[in-house]
Protein backbone atom coordinates (compact mmCIF):
# COMPACT_ATOMS: atom_id res chain seq x y z
CA UNK A 1 0.00 0.00 0.00
CA UNK A 2 1.71 3.49 -0.76
CA UNK A 3 0.77 6.46 0.92
CA UNK A 4 -1.81 8.05 -1.54
CA UNK A 5 -4.85 9.70 -0.50
CA UNK A 6 -4.06 12.79 -2.31
CA UNK A 7 -3.65 14.41 0.68
CA UNK A 8 -1.58 17.19 0.19
CA UNK A 9 -0.81 20.31 2.89
CA UNK A 10 -0.92 23.33 0.41
CA UNK A 11 -3.96 23.13 -0.75
CA UNK A 12 -5.79 23.42 2.41
CA UNK A 13 -8.05 26.01 1.39
CA UNK A 14 -11.70 25.06 2.47
CA UNK A 15 -13.79 25.15 -0.76
CA UNK A 16 -17.77 25.71 -0.06
CA UNK A 17 -20.33 22.48 -0.68
CA UNK A 18 -21.96 22.61 -3.80
CA UNK A 19 -25.22 20.37 -4.57
CA UNK A 20 -28.01 20.37 -7.16
CA UNK A 21 -26.71 24.10 -7.51
CA UNK A 22 -26.64 25.41 -3.96
CA UNK A 23 -23.97 26.73 -2.10
CA UNK A 24 -23.89 25.86 2.07
CA UNK A 25 -22.12 26.86 4.63
CA UNK A 26 -20.16 23.74 6.56
CA UNK A 27 -19.13 24.39 9.79
CA UNK A 28 -15.49 23.62 11.24
CA UNK A 29 -16.75 20.39 13.04
CA UNK A 30 -18.16 19.10 9.91
CA UNK A 31 -14.85 19.60 8.09
CA UNK A 32 -12.74 18.06 10.84
CA UNK A 33 -15.26 14.94 11.01
CA UNK A 34 -14.87 14.54 6.96
CA UNK A 35 -11.10 14.93 6.98
CA UNK A 36 -10.71 12.44 9.20
CA UNK A 37 -11.13 8.45 9.10
CA UNK A 38 -10.61 6.94 5.92
CA UNK A 39 -8.81 4.21 4.80
CA UNK A 40 -5.65 4.56 2.77
CA UNK A 41 -7.16 2.23 -0.12
CA UNK A 42 -3.91 2.93 -2.57
CA UNK A 43 -2.95 0.24 -4.30
CA UNK A 44 0.54 -1.45 -5.49
CA UNK A 45 -0.69 -3.99 -6.91
CA UNK A 46 -1.91 -2.98 -10.51
CA UNK A 47 -1.09 -4.98 -13.36
CA UNK A 48 -0.29 -2.67 -16.94
CA UNK A 49 -3.31 -2.51 -19.23
CA UNK A 50 -3.66 -4.81 -21.84
CA UNK A 51 -2.31 -2.24 -24.08
CA UNK A 52 0.56 -0.78 -22.96
CA UNK A 53 2.98 -2.05 -24.93
CA UNK A 54 0.91 -1.07 -27.89
CA UNK A 55 0.81 2.38 -26.38
CA UNK A 56 4.61 2.39 -26.44
CA UNK A 57 5.16 1.72 -29.66
CA UNK A 58 2.61 4.16 -31.21
CA UNK A 59 4.57 6.63 -28.87
CA UNK A 60 7.89 5.85 -30.27
CA UNK A 61 6.59 6.22 -33.59
CA UNK A 62 5.32 9.66 -32.89
CA UNK A 63 8.44 10.58 -31.20
CA UNK A 64 10.09 9.68 -34.05
CA UNK A 65 8.63 11.71 -36.80
CA UNK A 66 8.60 14.89 -34.37
CA UNK A 67 12.29 15.13 -32.94
CA UNK A 68 13.24 17.89 -30.49
CA UNK A 69 9.60 18.76 -30.32
CA UNK A 70 7.15 19.19 -27.76
CA UNK A 71 3.62 17.38 -28.30
CA UNK A 72 0.95 17.79 -27.09
CA UNK A 73 -2.02 15.21 -26.69
CA UNK A 74 -5.23 16.04 -24.97
CA UNK A 75 -8.09 13.94 -23.78
CA UNK A 76 -10.58 16.57 -23.39
CA UNK A 77 -12.88 18.10 -20.72
CA UNK A 78 -16.11 17.78 -19.66
CA UNK A 79 -19.04 19.49 -21.72
CA UNK A 80 -22.26 21.01 -20.21
CA UNK A 81 -25.51 19.59 -21.11
CA UNK A 82 -27.29 22.02 -18.80
CA UNK A 83 -26.89 24.08 -15.84
CA UNK A 84 -24.62 21.90 -13.55
CA UNK A 85 -25.08 18.41 -15.70
CA UNK A 86 -22.50 17.16 -17.97
CA UNK A 87 -22.70 15.36 -21.37
CA UNK A 88 -21.19 11.86 -20.63
CA UNK A 89 -17.55 12.24 -21.49
CA UNK A 90 -15.51 10.34 -24.12
CA UNK A 91 -11.68 11.44 -24.53
CA UNK A 92 -10.34 11.85 -27.95
CA UNK A 93 -9.74 9.41 -29.94
CA UNK A 94 -5.71 10.58 -30.14
CA UNK A 95 -5.27 10.82 -26.55
CA UNK A 96 -6.75 7.32 -26.16
CA UNK A 97 -4.90 5.71 -29.04
CA UNK A 98 -1.15 7.08 -27.45
CA UNK A 99 -2.27 6.07 -23.99
CA UNK A 100 -5.07 3.60 -23.35
CA UNK A 101 -6.34 6.12 -20.44
CA UNK A 102 -10.21 7.29 -20.70
CA UNK A 103 -10.45 10.12 -18.54
CA UNK A 104 -11.56 13.19 -18.27
CA UNK A 105 -8.96 16.45 -18.33
CA UNK A 106 -6.28 14.04 -19.19
CA UNK A 107 -2.80 15.24 -21.28
CA UNK A 108 0.08 13.53 -23.01
CA UNK A 109 2.72 15.24 -23.19
CA UNK A 110 6.36 14.22 -25.17
CA UNK A 111 8.56 16.34 -23.87
CA UNK A 112 12.04 16.10 -26.13
CA UNK A 113 14.78 15.18 -24.41
CA UNK A 114 18.72 14.26 -26.03
CA UNK A 115 17.50 10.74 -27.56
CA UNK A 116 14.10 11.06 -27.86
CA UNK A 117 11.45 12.26 -25.58
CA UNK A 118 9.70 11.52 -22.11
CA UNK A 119 6.23 11.09 -22.08
CA UNK A 120 4.52 12.19 -19.24
CA UNK A 121 0.88 11.86 -18.81
CA UNK A 122 -1.17 14.20 -16.32
CA UNK A 123 -4.16 12.90 -14.60
CA UNK A 124 -6.22 14.64 -11.74
CA UNK A 125 -4.67 12.93 -8.59
CA UNK A 126 -7.05 10.97 -5.95
CA UNK A 127 -8.89 13.81 -4.32
CA UNK A 128 -7.58 15.77 -1.53
CA UNK A 129 -8.73 15.15 2.25
CA UNK A 130 -7.25 17.78 4.27
CA UNK A 131 -8.74 20.76 2.01
CA UNK A 132 -12.30 19.53 1.59
CA UNK A 133 -12.28 18.88 -2.35
CA UNK A 134 -12.80 14.88 -1.97
CA UNK A 135 -16.04 15.97 -0.62
CA UNK A 136 -17.08 19.72 -1.24
CA UNK A 137 -16.02 20.09 -5.25
CA UNK A 138 -17.94 18.85 -7.89
CA UNK A 139 -14.85 16.17 -9.27
CA UNK A 140 -14.61 15.22 -5.72
CA UNK A 141 -14.02 11.11 -5.63
CA UNK A 142 -17.11 11.31 -3.01
CA UNK A 143 -19.60 12.78 -6.20
CA UNK A 144 -17.77 11.34 -8.80
CA UNK A 145 -16.33 7.82 -7.89
CA UNK A 146 -12.93 6.89 -7.00
CA UNK A 147 -10.29 7.76 -9.72
CA UNK A 148 -6.63 6.02 -9.87
CA UNK A 149 -4.13 7.77 -8.06
CA UNK A 150 -0.58 9.08 -9.51
CA UNK A 151 1.57 5.94 -8.71
CA UNK A 152 -1.84 3.86 -9.75
CA UNK A 153 -1.83 5.29 -13.37
CA UNK A 154 2.11 4.70 -13.56
CA UNK A 155 1.56 1.50 -12.91
CA UNK A 156 -1.89 0.95 -15.02
CA UNK A 157 -0.37 3.10 -18.59
CA UNK A 158 3.54 2.85 -17.83
CA UNK A 159 4.15 6.09 -18.20
CA UNK A 160 4.88 8.69 -15.39
CA UNK A 161 2.29 10.62 -14.27
CA UNK A 162 1.95 14.02 -12.97
CA UNK A 163 -1.30 16.15 -11.07
CA UNK A 164 -2.63 17.70 -14.46
CA UNK A 165 -3.19 20.87 -12.68
CA UNK A 166 0.63 21.33 -13.89
CA UNK A 167 -0.21 20.95 -17.16
CA UNK A 168 -0.69 24.45 -18.58
CA UNK A 169 2.19 25.76 -16.92
CA UNK A 170 4.42 22.43 -17.74
CA UNK A 171 3.75 23.17 -21.44
CA UNK A 172 4.04 26.37 -22.12
CA UNK A 173 7.46 26.43 -20.84
CA UNK A 174 10.42 28.06 -22.93
CA UNK A 175 13.12 25.75 -24.50
CA UNK A 176 11.31 24.03 -26.98
CA UNK A 177 8.68 23.87 -29.73
CA UNK A 178 5.22 23.04 -28.93
CA UNK A 179 2.84 21.19 -31.20
CA UNK A 180 -0.86 20.27 -29.76
CA UNK A 181 -3.55 17.83 -31.09
CA UNK A 182 -6.38 21.25 -31.07
CA UNK A 183 -10.10 20.82 -30.72
CA UNK A 184 -10.36 18.55 -27.69
CA UNK A 185 -8.80 21.37 -24.82
CA UNK A 186 -9.75 24.92 -24.92
CA UNK A 187 -7.54 25.39 -21.74
CA UNK A 188 -4.43 24.24 -22.61
CA UNK A 189 -4.74 26.14 -25.92
CA UNK A 190 -4.89 29.09 -24.42
CA UNK A 191 -2.26 28.88 -22.02
CA UNK A 192 0.26 28.36 -25.26
CA UNK A 193 -0.93 30.93 -27.10
CA UNK A 194 1.40 31.51 -29.85
CA UNK A 195 3.39 28.92 -29.31
CA UNK A 196 1.78 26.98 -31.27
CA UNK A 197 0.05 27.23 -34.85
CA UNK A 198 -2.77 25.84 -36.36
CA UNK A 199 -1.21 24.69 -39.13
CA UNK A 200 1.39 22.91 -37.48
CA UNK A 201 -0.44 21.45 -35.38
CA UNK A 202 -2.92 19.95 -38.28
CA UNK A 203 0.65 18.13 -39.29
CA UNK A 204 0.33 16.42 -35.63
CA UNK A 205 -3.01 15.35 -36.32
CA UNK A 206 -2.99 13.91 -39.97
CA UNK A 207 0.20 11.83 -38.14
CA UNK A 208 -1.97 10.28 -35.82
CA UNK A 209 -4.83 9.31 -38.09
CA UNK A 210 -1.95 7.90 -40.92
CA UNK A 211 -1.13 6.02 -38.33
CA UNK A 212 -4.01 4.35 -37.31
CA UNK A 213 -4.87 3.36 -40.39
CA UNK A 214 -3.42 0.10 -39.85
CA UNK A 215 -4.89 -2.03 -37.02
CA UNK A 216 -2.52 -3.80 -34.47
CA UNK A 217 -3.56 -7.04 -33.15
CA UNK A 218 -4.58 -5.21 -30.13
CA UNK A 219 -7.02 -3.36 -31.95
CA UNK A 220 -8.38 -5.92 -34.43
CA UNK A 221 -9.40 -7.91 -31.39
CA UNK A 222 -11.15 -5.16 -30.06
CA UNK A 223 -12.73 -4.44 -33.10
CA UNK A 224 -14.01 -7.86 -33.37
CA UNK A 225 -15.11 -7.82 -29.95
CA UNK A 226 -17.38 -4.51 -31.02
CA UNK A 227 -18.69 -6.46 -34.03
CA UNK A 228 -19.41 -9.43 -31.95
CA UNK A 229 -21.44 -7.42 -29.09
CA UNK A 230 -23.50 -5.89 -32.49
CA UNK A 231 -24.59 -8.95 -33.58
CA UNK A 232 -26.05 -9.63 -30.37
CA UNK A 233 -28.00 -6.20 -29.79
CA UNK A 234 -28.89 -6.94 -33.69
CA UNK A 235 -30.46 -10.42 -32.78
CA UNK A 236 -31.72 -8.40 -29.63
CA UNK A 237 -33.46 -6.00 -31.90
CA UNK A 238 -34.88 -9.41 -34.31
CA UNK A 239 -36.40 -10.07 -31.02
CA UNK A 240 -38.56 -7.76 -29.89
CA UNK A 241 -40.36 -6.37 -33.26
CA UNK A 242 -43.27 -7.04 -31.86
CA UNK A 243 -42.88 -4.59 -29.45
CA UNK A 244 -41.07 -2.16 -31.44
CA UNK A 245 -44.85 -2.40 -33.78
CA UNK A 246 -46.57 -1.56 -30.54
CA UNK A 247 -44.46 1.51 -29.68
CA UNK A 248 -41.37 3.14 -32.44
CA UNK A 249 -38.37 3.64 -33.53
CA UNK A 250 -37.75 4.29 -30.23
CA UNK A 251 -38.00 0.66 -28.84
CA UNK A 252 -35.50 -0.60 -31.43
CA UNK A 253 -32.93 2.26 -30.54
CA UNK A 254 -33.53 1.31 -26.40
CA UNK A 255 -33.19 -2.19 -27.42
CA UNK A 256 -29.68 -1.69 -28.90
CA UNK A 257 -28.33 0.49 -26.97
CA UNK A 258 -29.10 -1.81 -23.53
CA UNK A 259 -26.61 -3.95 -25.24
CA UNK A 260 -24.09 -1.13 -25.84
CA UNK A 261 -23.92 -0.36 -22.22
CA UNK A 262 -24.00 -3.81 -20.54
CA UNK A 263 -21.41 -5.10 -23.00
CA UNK A 264 -19.32 -2.38 -24.11
CA UNK A 265 -18.69 1.73 -23.26
CA UNK A 266 -21.64 3.00 -25.20
CA UNK A 267 -23.18 2.85 -29.12
CA UNK A 268 -20.12 4.21 -31.47
CA UNK A 269 -22.50 7.07 -33.17
CA UNK A 270 -25.99 7.70 -33.31
CA UNK A 271 -27.95 4.72 -33.93
CA UNK A 272 -30.28 4.72 -36.59
CA UNK A 273 -33.50 3.04 -36.52
CA UNK A 274 -34.96 4.19 -40.12
CA UNK A 275 -38.82 2.13 -40.46
CA UNK A 276 -40.51 2.33 -43.76
CA UNK A 277 -39.45 5.81 -45.76
CA UNK A 278 -37.07 6.73 -43.13
CA UNK A 279 -35.06 4.16 -44.72
CA UNK A 280 -34.40 6.68 -47.37
CA UNK A 281 -33.04 9.70 -44.89
CA UNK A 282 -29.39 8.91 -44.34
CA UNK A 283 -28.93 10.08 -41.21
CA UNK A 284 -32.43 8.95 -39.82
CA UNK A 285 -31.33 9.23 -36.02
CA UNK A 286 -34.89 11.02 -34.55
CA UNK A 287 -35.95 7.57 -34.37
CA UNK A 288 -39.65 8.40 -33.76
CA UNK A 289 -41.77 6.69 -36.55
CA UNK A 290 -44.06 3.91 -36.61
CA UNK A 291 -42.86 0.15 -36.89
CA UNK A 292 -45.17 -1.08 -39.69
CA UNK A 293 -45.74 -4.77 -40.64
CA UNK A 294 -44.95 -5.18 -44.39
CA UNK A 295 -42.11 -2.45 -43.86
CA UNK A 296 -38.41 -2.87 -44.05
CA UNK A 297 -36.77 -1.99 -40.65
CA UNK A 298 -32.71 -0.35 -41.92
CA UNK A 299 -30.93 -0.92 -38.62
CA UNK A 300 -27.49 1.11 -38.54
CA UNK A 301 -25.74 0.50 -35.41
CA UNK A 302 -22.53 -0.09 -33.75
CA UNK A 303 -21.34 -0.99 -30.19
CA UNK A 304 -17.73 0.86 -29.08
CA UNK A 305 -15.68 -0.92 -26.52
CA UNK A 306 -15.20 -0.14 -23.56
CA UNK A 307 -11.76 0.38 -25.40
CA UNK A 308 -13.51 3.05 -27.68
CA UNK A 309 -13.31 0.87 -31.12
CA UNK A 310 -16.51 0.88 -32.58
CA UNK A 311 -18.50 -1.78 -34.93
CA UNK A 312 -20.63 -0.43 -37.46
CA UNK A 313 -22.87 -2.22 -39.11
CA UNK A 314 -26.36 -2.02 -41.07
CA UNK A 315 -28.84 -4.71 -41.73
CA UNK A 316 -32.38 -3.72 -43.56
CA UNK A 317 -34.80 -6.44 -42.34
CA UNK A 318 -38.65 -7.29 -43.36
CA UNK A 319 -40.60 -6.42 -40.41
CA UNK A 320 -43.11 -8.83 -40.88
CA UNK A 321 -39.75 -11.56 -41.28
CA UNK A 322 -40.44 -12.30 -45.28
CA UNK A 323 -39.35 -9.48 -47.82
CA UNK A 324 -41.83 -9.10 -50.63
CA UNK A 325 -40.89 -9.33 -54.40
CA UNK A 326 -40.21 -5.46 -54.69
CA UNK A 327 -37.88 -5.16 -51.41
CA UNK A 328 -36.29 -8.47 -52.54
CA UNK A 329 -35.42 -7.25 -56.00
CA UNK A 330 -34.02 -3.84 -54.08
CA UNK A 331 -32.13 -6.17 -51.79
CA UNK A 332 -31.08 -8.29 -53.84
CA UNK A 333 -29.39 -5.63 -56.24
CA UNK A 334 -27.81 -3.68 -53.20
CA UNK A 335 -26.43 -7.25 -52.19
CA UNK A 336 -24.50 -8.17 -55.08
CA UNK A 337 -23.33 -4.28 -55.04
CA UNK A 338 -21.84 -5.28 -51.83
CA UNK A 339 -20.67 -8.80 -52.92
CA UNK A 340 -18.89 -7.10 -55.97
CA UNK A 341 -16.94 -4.33 -53.45
CA UNK A 342 -16.08 -6.97 -50.61
CA UNK A 343 -14.41 -9.27 -53.31
CA UNK A 344 -12.49 -5.95 -54.46
CA UNK A 345 -11.10 -5.82 -50.47
CA UNK A 346 -8.16 -7.54 -50.49
CA UNK A 347 -4.08 -6.47 -50.05
CA UNK A 348 -2.84 -3.82 -52.80
CA UNK A 349 -6.23 -2.77 -54.41
CA UNK A 350 -6.68 0.51 -54.34
CA UNK A 351 -8.80 1.97 -51.86
CA UNK A 352 -11.47 3.80 -54.03
CA UNK A 353 -11.53 0.14 -56.02
CA UNK A 354 -14.69 -1.61 -53.92
CA UNK A 355 -16.54 1.01 -54.16
CA UNK A 356 -16.02 1.70 -58.53
CA UNK A 357 -17.03 -2.16 -58.07
CA UNK A 358 -20.07 -1.34 -55.91
CA UNK A 359 -21.75 1.56 -57.75
CA UNK A 360 -21.01 -0.56 -61.00
CA UNK A 361 -23.67 -3.17 -59.73
CA UNK A 362 -25.80 -0.80 -58.41
CA UNK A 363 -25.97 1.51 -61.90
CA UNK A 364 -26.38 -1.90 -63.60
CA UNK A 365 -29.41 -2.53 -61.78
CA UNK A 366 -30.93 0.82 -62.21
CA UNK A 367 -30.33 0.86 -65.80
CA UNK A 368 -31.87 -2.76 -66.15
CA UNK A 369 -35.10 -1.68 -63.99
CA UNK A 370 -35.66 1.81 -66.59
CA UNK A 371 -34.88 4.10 -64.10
CA UNK A 372 -31.87 5.82 -65.53
CA UNK A 373 -30.96 5.57 -69.32
CA UNK A 374 -27.59 3.68 -69.74
CA UNK A 375 -25.51 2.79 -70.95
CA UNK A 376 -24.27 2.06 -67.72
CA UNK A 377 -20.16 3.73 -68.63
CA UNK A 378 -22.23 6.65 -69.12
CA UNK A 379 -24.16 6.59 -66.50
CA UNK A 380 -21.10 6.05 -64.35
CA UNK A 381 -18.83 8.94 -66.16
CA UNK A 382 -21.75 11.67 -64.99
CA UNK A 383 -22.02 10.07 -61.94
CA UNK A 384 -26.41 9.88 -62.38
CA UNK A 385 -26.73 6.67 -59.95
CA UNK A 386 -25.72 9.05 -57.01
CA UNK A 387 -29.39 10.18 -56.56
CA UNK A 388 -30.33 6.68 -55.40
CA UNK A 389 -26.84 5.86 -53.99
CA UNK A 390 -26.02 9.03 -52.80
CA UNK A 391 -22.95 7.95 -50.20
CA UNK A 392 -19.11 6.55 -50.39
CA UNK A 393 -19.73 2.91 -50.21
CA UNK A 394 -17.54 2.91 -47.04
CA UNK A 395 -14.88 4.04 -44.68
CA UNK A 396 -12.12 2.78 -42.43
CA UNK A 397 -13.03 1.79 -39.10
CA UNK A 398 -11.18 2.07 -35.73
CA UNK A 399 -11.55 4.53 -32.71
CA UNK A 400 -13.58 6.42 -34.51
CA UNK A 401 -16.94 5.40 -36.99
CA UNK A 402 -15.52 7.08 -39.59
CA UNK A 403 -11.95 6.49 -38.65
CA UNK A 404 -8.86 8.46 -39.84
CA UNK A 405 -11.08 11.17 -41.57
CA UNK A 406 -7.96 13.61 -41.96
CA UNK A 407 -4.98 10.89 -42.75
CA UNK A 408 -3.47 12.13 -46.45
CA UNK A 409 -5.11 11.64 -49.44
CA UNK A 410 -1.96 9.89 -50.46
CA UNK A 411 -2.09 7.21 -47.19
CA UNK A 412 -6.21 6.86 -47.44
CA UNK A 413 -8.28 7.47 -50.36
CA UNK A 414 -5.88 7.45 -52.84
CA UNK A 415 -3.75 5.05 -51.52
CA UNK A 416 -3.94 1.18 -51.81
CA UNK A 417 -5.47 -1.39 -48.93
CA UNK A 418 -2.60 -3.15 -46.77
CA UNK A 419 -3.52 -6.10 -44.13
CA UNK A 420 -4.45 -4.78 -40.97
CA UNK A 421 -6.33 -1.96 -42.69
CA UNK A 422 -10.58 -2.25 -41.39
CA UNK A 423 -13.09 -0.66 -43.54
CA UNK A 424 -16.65 -0.88 -44.13
CA UNK A 425 -18.64 -1.96 -47.27
CA UNK A 426 -21.88 -0.30 -47.36
CA UNK A 427 -23.98 0.08 -50.68
CA UNK A 428 -27.56 1.78 -50.40
CA UNK A 429 -30.02 1.69 -53.35
CA UNK A 430 -32.77 4.38 -51.50
CA UNK A 431 -35.66 5.76 -53.58
CA UNK A 432 -36.93 8.64 -51.69
CA UNK A 433 -40.67 8.95 -50.99
CA UNK A 434 -41.48 11.53 -53.27
CA UNK A 435 -39.05 10.72 -55.91
CA UNK A 436 -41.24 11.14 -59.15
CA UNK A 437 -38.58 9.53 -61.64
CA UNK A 438 -38.73 6.29 -59.95
CA UNK A 439 -41.99 3.64 -60.64
CA UNK A 440 -44.56 3.76 -57.68
CA UNK A 441 -43.86 0.66 -56.16
CA UNK A 442 -39.86 1.37 -55.55
CA UNK A 443 -40.61 4.96 -53.52
CA UNK A 444 -40.05 4.91 -50.12
CA UNK A 445 -37.97 2.18 -50.18
CA UNK A 446 -34.39 2.46 -48.95
CA UNK A 447 -31.91 -0.46 -48.65
CA UNK A 448 -28.01 -0.61 -46.85
CA UNK A 449 -25.89 -3.47 -46.18
CA UNK A 450 -23.00 -2.67 -44.08
CA UNK A 451 -20.15 -4.58 -43.51
CA UNK A 452 -16.89 -4.46 -41.51
CA UNK A 453 -13.79 -5.78 -43.40
CA UNK A 454 -10.35 -6.23 -42.05
CA UNK A 455 -7.64 -6.50 -44.48
CA UNK A 456 -5.54 -9.56 -44.48
CA UNK A 457 -2.44 -10.76 -45.80
CA UNK A 458 -3.72 -12.83 -48.25
CA UNK A 459 -7.71 -11.22 -48.91
CA UNK A 460 -10.33 -10.02 -46.67
CA UNK A 461 -12.06 -11.14 -43.22
CA UNK A 462 -15.29 -10.25 -42.92
CA UNK A 463 -15.72 -9.56 -39.01
CA UNK A 464 -19.28 -9.24 -38.92
CA UNK A 465 -20.07 -12.25 -41.12
CA UNK A 466 -22.06 -13.44 -37.57
CA UNK A 467 -25.20 -11.56 -39.32
CA UNK A 468 -27.13 -13.29 -42.29
CA UNK A 469 -26.67 -11.18 -45.31
CA UNK A 470 -28.25 -12.80 -48.08
CA UNK A 471 -32.09 -12.47 -48.16
CA UNK A 472 -33.60 -15.90 -47.76
CA UNK A 473 -30.72 -15.89 -45.06
CA UNK A 474 -31.91 -12.90 -43.48
CA UNK A 475 -35.39 -14.30 -43.01
CA UNK A 476 -34.65 -18.22 -41.77
CA UNK A 477 -32.01 -15.77 -39.25
CA UNK A 478 -35.60 -14.24 -38.59
CA UNK A 479 -38.09 -16.48 -38.14
CA UNK A 480 -35.23 -18.85 -35.89
CA UNK A 481 -35.09 -15.76 -33.89
CA UNK A 482 -38.53 -14.98 -33.41
CA UNK A 483 -39.18 -18.63 -32.80
N1 LIG B 1 -23.23 4.73 -39.46
C1 LIG B 1 -22.58 5.70 -40.26
C2 LIG B 1 -22.01 5.08 -41.43
O1 LIG B 1 -22.41 4.02 -41.82
O2 LIG B 1 -21.10 5.59 -42.01
MN1 LIG C 1 -23.25 2.58 -40.53
MN1 LIG D 1 -20.41 3.20 -42.13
Amino acid sequence: MGAENGQSAEQAQPIKQRKNGLYQGVSEELAANMRAGWADTARDDLAPIEQAPNTARRRAALSARFPGERLVIPAGNLKTRSNDTEYSFRASSEYAYLTGDLTQDGVLVLEPVADGHEAVLYLLPRSNRENGEFWLDGQGELWVGRRPGLREGEALYGLPCRDVREAATEVARDGANVRIVRGHDAGLERALGERSNVERDEELRVFLADARLVKDEFEIGRLQAAVDSTVRGFEDVVRVLDRAEATSERYIEGTFFLRARVEGNDVGYGSICAAGPHATTLHWVRNDGPVRAGDLLLLDAGVETHTLYTADVTRTLPITGRFTEIQRRIYDAVFAAQEAGIAAVRPGAKYREFHDEAQRVLAEHLVAWGIVEGPVERVLELGLQRRWTLHGTGHMLGLDVHDCAVARTESYVDGALEPGMCLTVEPGLYFQADDLTVPEEYRGIGVRIEDDILVTEDGNRNLSAGLPRAADEIESWMARLRG
